[in-house]
């Protein structure tokens, strides 16, 4: 049941929440009290996103925000510290990743160096841009959305590396932040159903039968994961990954059917 007071005068900042886990994650912050600032390198869907949620009653604006630019990321940190009064929560969920990439032996260096820039530095840009705002905050945390392909060899080469990435400046800014009060921790998703997977309904389908609770994930499971991280119930965690999955990794559903 959601808490509708858990997140009362705090100022939430989430990248890429236009549409996906960003949008249920705004939602989620808003309904539970939080002012949200929907920001999303597509300004005309963020501000759809947030006219809805004030329709519902709820505390949201859009900004349009680049997580590939370090001024655009600044404004946006601005923002929502001049429309707030404080930032207390950054979500990183933008991300970049070439669809269709081609071989490893024949990934140019462009290829990889953009899904490395929107996935991996971006998450960095936002959490450098924040950090003075959510230590002044004094209930700080910063939740970035990582991946199950930072942990396993599945995917896309750069974004997986990049993903991976995730879970150590994770790891690194919580041991920087913690003495200064803020919080840091990364949730990894499994497949979920998102505008990331439209027209592959077959593969999602097949998907489904390899996760071991018989489903794929909803944006709004990643929400409840994220919402949890940020909240005063996680006080004592920080630097850990929080893998929110449906069992994939850590049960082999294969090697178990063979012997069940
Ligand atoms: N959907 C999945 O199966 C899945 C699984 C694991 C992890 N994730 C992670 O969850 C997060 C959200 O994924 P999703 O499935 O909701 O994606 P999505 O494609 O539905 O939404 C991503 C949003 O990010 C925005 N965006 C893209 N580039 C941007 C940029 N440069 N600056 C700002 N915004 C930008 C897009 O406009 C879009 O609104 C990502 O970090 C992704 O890696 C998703």
């Amino acid at each position: 049941m959601t808490d509708t007071t858990r997140f009362e005068g705090y100022g939430v900042l989430v990248t890429g929440a236009a549409r996906g886990i960003g949008a249920a994650t705004a939602r989620r912050f808003a309904a539970e009290g939080a002012r949200v600032l929907v920001t999303d390198v597509d300004e005309e869907e963020a501000e759809k996103t947030a006219a809805a949620l004030r329709e519902q009653g709820l505390a949201a604006e859009a900004f349009g925000c680049d997580v590939g630019d370090r001024t655009s990321v600044e404004s946006a940190v601005a923002r929502a510290v001049a429309a707030f009064g404080s930032l207390d929560v950054l979500v990183n969920n933008a991300y970049g990743c070439t669809p269709d990439t081609p071989l490893f032996e024949d990934e140019p260096d462009d290829v990889w160096a953009r899904d490395l820039d929107l996935t991996l530095t971006s998450a960095y840009r936002c959490c450098r841009a924040a950090l003075p705002h959510l230590v002044t905050s004094g209930r700080g945390a910063i939740v970035t959305i990582g991946s199950v392909n930072g942990i396993q060899g599945i995917g896309n080469h750069a974004y997986s590396a990049a993903k991976a990435g995730l879970g150590s400046l994770t790891r690194t800014l919580a041991g920087h932040a913690a003495p200064r009060g803020v919080r840091v921790n990364l949730v990894a998703p499994g497949t979920v159903r998102t505008t990331a997977w439209a027209g592959r309904e077959d593969q999602l389908e097949a998907f489904r039968q390899v996760y071991p609770l018989g489903r794929v994930g909803e944006p709004e499971d990643i929400a409840a994961a994220v919402a949890f991280l940020a909240s005063l119930d996680a006080s004592w965690i920080t630097g850990t990954t929080l893998v929110v999955d449906g069992g994939l990794t850590a049960i082999n559903s294969a090697f178990r059917l063979t012997i069940s």
